[in-house]
């Protein structure tokens, strides 16, 4: 598909930020829709949740970078101890130019590391930053900024699209990269569906990397999900700030707490808003009144952590080969490098 009927089939703008930079981003409408249409349905079931990707307005991804600055939450720096090992360990696996295509880029701040090593290797290097959040924009030109040779492609949309996007966009060598064990946030199902995604709009040489969170002590996992200075907690609760300035609701927050345990059976981070009264909320916009009783539990999100024989099982499942997998002294991390299995 060419740019230009993506552009039209998704409803995107194009903006050109001078000849290294341009993004694409949905109309104003799209975003509403979905935020209307997928909470109508989550909120009006007995389990009550919200998808975490609506955590990421400007504020929620303000508080996002804080939390993986925090000293509880290892993830961030753990990943990036692994990153810096693949300024020798990366270039092998590399036979010949790669775009590096994010998935879930945030602040693309671990996105340096990779960016150096391809500068390193070839003439021009093509970032294709995919993220669901507008700091997208903010984050590119910065990078633009820093590197000479870069041109970056922006899309600000969810993982699906992007997908979209690159699939059979041209006959470079795509690198995807999915980092910060966001993969994580879904569910079994369908995180097997998701690397199926991903695995159908690979081209034979192109290569996957994937960041992963590893099965640790209980005490560990849950200190990260509940920080001293309560940052966790306010990015949390930020999401309802953000229905009630989109939708025109009245969620009270100081009548919500961040609750997030560990599940031990199921391997995941579970993370709640759990409401301090019984209590009524208008949600205008999506035409919903909703009753929610003291205690009640709106779940925001799973973060899944993983063991090595899972890890090979999705992976060997959904048609890839791991090339390599590499880890932080703890163990508490991995970065695993795939390729098509075909
Ligand atoms: N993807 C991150 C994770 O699973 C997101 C995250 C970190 C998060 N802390 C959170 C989501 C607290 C909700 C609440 O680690």
């Amino acid at each position: 598909m060419s740019l230009k009927s993506i552009q039209k089939k998704l409803e995107y703008t194009k903006y050109v930020v001078g000849e290294q930079l341009c993004y694409y981003e949905p109309s104003r409408n799209k975003s509403q829709n979905t935020l209307v249409q997928e909470l109508s349905s989550s909120l009006n079931k007995k389990q009550k949740s919200i998808n975490p990707k609506f955590f990421y307005d400007k504020k929620g991804s303000q508080l996002f970078e804080q939390i993986c600055k925090l000293p509880e939450y290892y993830l961030t720096r753990t990943e990036i101890s692994i990153l810096t090992q693949l300024y020798e360990k990366l270039p092998p696996h590399l036979n010949g130019d790669f775009r590096l295509v994010e998935l879930g880029s945030g602040s693309s701040k671990k996105t340096r590391t990779l960016i150096s090593i391809l500068e390193r290797l070839q003439k021009h290097v093509e970032y294709f930053p995919i993220d669901i959040s507008k700091i997208l924009r903010d984050s590119s030109k910065k990078l633009r900024d820093d590197y000479e040779n870069l041109h970056i492609t922006g899309i600000i949309d969810s993982y699906e699209s992007g997908l979209e996007f690159i699939k059979n966009y041209d006959n470079k060598k795509n690198l995807i990269v999915f980092l910060g064990s966001s993969f994580g946030n879904f569910d079994y199902e369908n995180g097997l569906e998701f690397l199926q995604k991903i695995n159908s709009s690979m081209k034979k040489d192109d290569l996957f990397l994937i960041g992963l969170d590893l099965v640790k002590d209980k005490r560990v996992l849950e200190r990260a999900y509940n920080d001293s200075q309560g940052v966790t907690a306010k990015f949390n609760l930020n999401v309802l700030s953000r229905i009630n300035s989109e939708l025109g609701s009245n969620f009270n927050i100081n009548k919500f707490v961040h609750h997030a345990i560990y599940n031990e059976s199921q391997n995941r981070v579970e993370i709640y808003l759990r409401s301090l009264e019984n209590q009524i909320v208008n949600i205008p916009k999506a035409r919903m009144i909703l009753q929610i009783k003291q205690d009640e539990l709106i779940h925001t999100e799973n973060s899944y952590k993983y063991t090595i024989p899972e890890i090979n099982k999705m992976l060997s499942m959904t048609g890839f080969r791991i090339k390599d997998i590499w880890y932080d002294e703890k163990q508490y991390f991995c970065l695993v490098l795939l390729s098509k299995n075909d």
